[in-house]
């Protein structure tokens, strides 16, 4: 009796293990509301059984409370916590700041304890009334780009005190306590002054590594958005520019390993090549290549705009030593990843016991399906597949919408976004 007890336990931790080995988290931006025809992505493209954790960025800042940033936050918001009625363990994230938010706001809330106080209190509230699962704080960077060095410690403070507030919370309303997670840097001056790392890894639930940016157009020459490891071309001053050295650092300085999620972008960073005769991985460039057509940003390309490039005739070549490839086409460039990168860094990821994936973000992706002929979200079903995840009793939605019958037309591009999504679902929900 005693032995089947033991065994019986045994199965039951095994299967919790099973159950719970990989996070899969993807972001959702708010701005891609506004992008041209296909490109325009609402929370109702949402497929809810790819990911885990959905975050949707970014809230901002005011008076030291949370505030939304777009005229319809509070309706998406309702969108996006909607979906948790199709997938019972969805969680959702709400995220505040950003690349472009700038660091003065944080920095004056976290200076004084009532300021800090004030931020958790509003965030507590304004979690609850939208029906999120937890914070997400994308601070670039504590104690860098205009920070003060004392914000290293601020930022421990704040996360401590944050997570106090949550569990008190929880149990005033009894219900689970609301979640903390943090963006955090990857390049590694930018991490040693901003993090004091095993004392955060005591208070948050998840560290998402922004492995990506590691190179763009601001480099004068080309070079690849989210290398695996350092590549020949990497100078002294870009030793640590990649996710192997990243991603350990993180972890051997005391960050628990399956709290680290690997950061994955959906999309790349584009050149423009001062000579089109050299375009291999440290040739000079002049600046940026043009915005893409859905995207409109300089120096950058979705990956479902970089299918069309390859389209339009670009050669595409696999660079071995940092595992990912990069295309150009005259005096066009451009580092990025795809199914077969994003498929060796899952590899990579559970060789070396990291917690999961994080992804930047859903809405690059090829989410229709259109332009890469690999279906929908070819780059982030990878991952859920790589990591070997489950649909967590995702279902289909009540009222399934009607089918598409005509294509798309400009600008609604979110009108049959819940069609696909549904017979995804229904196709995968399987019983665990
Ligand atoms: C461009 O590169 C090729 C091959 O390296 C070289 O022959 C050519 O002179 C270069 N052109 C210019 C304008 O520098
Ligand atoms: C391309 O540029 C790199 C970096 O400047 C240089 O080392 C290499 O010789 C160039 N190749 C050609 C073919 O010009
Ligand atoms: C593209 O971005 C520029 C500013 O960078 C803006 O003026 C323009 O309206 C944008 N175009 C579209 C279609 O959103």
């Amino acid at each position: 009796m005693a032995k089947l007890t033991l065994l019986t336990g045994l199965a039951l931790l095994l299967n919790a293990h099973i159950g719970s080995a990989y996070v899969l988290s993807c972001y959702f931006s708010n701005w891609a509301q506004y992008r041209a025809g296909l490109g325009k992505f609402l929370p109702d493209n949402i497929d809810p059984c790819l990911c885990d954790h959905l975050i949707y960025a970014f809230a901002g800042m005011d008076n030291n409370e949370i505030t939304t940033t777009e005229r319809d936050d509070e309706k998406l918001y309702m969108f996006f916590n909607g979906l948790k009625k199709q997938r019972e363990n969805l969680k959702t994230f709400l995220s505040v700041g950003g690349g472009n938010f700038g660091t003065a706001k944080f920095s004056t809330m976290v200076s004084t304890p009532e300021n800090r106080q004030t931020f958790i209190n509003s965030v507590i509230r304004f979690l609850r009334q939208y029906g999120f699962d937890g914070l997400d704080i994308d601070w670039e960077y504590p104690g860098s780009r205009g920070s003060p060095p004392e914000d290293k410690e601020l930022f421990t403070v704040l996360v401590k005190e944050m997570k106090a507030a949550f569990e008190h919370e929880a149990k005033q309303v009894s219900k689970p306590h609301l979640m903390i997670t943090a963006a955090v840097a990857s390049k590694l001056s930018e991490i040693q002054s901003g993090y004091q790392i095993s004392e955060l890894g005591k208070y948050l639930d998840y560290f998402h590594v922004m492995t990506y940016d590691f190179h763009g157009s601001w480099d004068g020459h080309t070079g690849e958005n989210s290398p695996l490891y350092l590549g020949p071309a990497d100078t002294p001053d870009f030793t640590y520019f990649n996710i192997d050295y990243a991603m350990n650092y993180w972890k051997s300085n005391g960050a628990p390993a399956e709290k680290l999620l690997v950061g994955f972008p959906t999309y790349g960073h584009s050149f423009h090549l001062k000579n089109a005769s050299n375009a291999t991985v440290g040739a000079p460039t002049t600046g940026p290549w043009p915005a893409g057509s859905y995207t409109n940003q300089s120096g950058l390309l979705a990956y479902y705009e970089i299918c069309s490039f390859l389209d339009s005739g670009a050669i595409s070549s696999w660079y071995d030593p940092q595992v990912v490839p990069y295309a150009y086409k005259g005096e066009e460039w451009v580092g990025y990843d795809n199914v077969r990168s994003f498929s060796a860094k899952v590899d990579w990821l559970k060789q070396n016991h990291f917690g999961g994936a994080m992804v930047w973000t859903l809405d690059m992706d090829d989410f229709t399906g259109t332009f890469c002929e690999q279906g929908k979200y070819p780059l982030i079903n990878t991952l859920k597949k790589g990591l070997g995840l489950q649909n967590g009793n995702c279902a289909p939605p009540a009222q399934p919408n009607p089918p598409v019958t005509a294509a798309p037309s400009q600008g609604s591009g979110s009108s049959g976004g819940n069609t696909g999504s549904s017979a995804f679902c229904a196709g995968q929900a399987n019983g665990i």
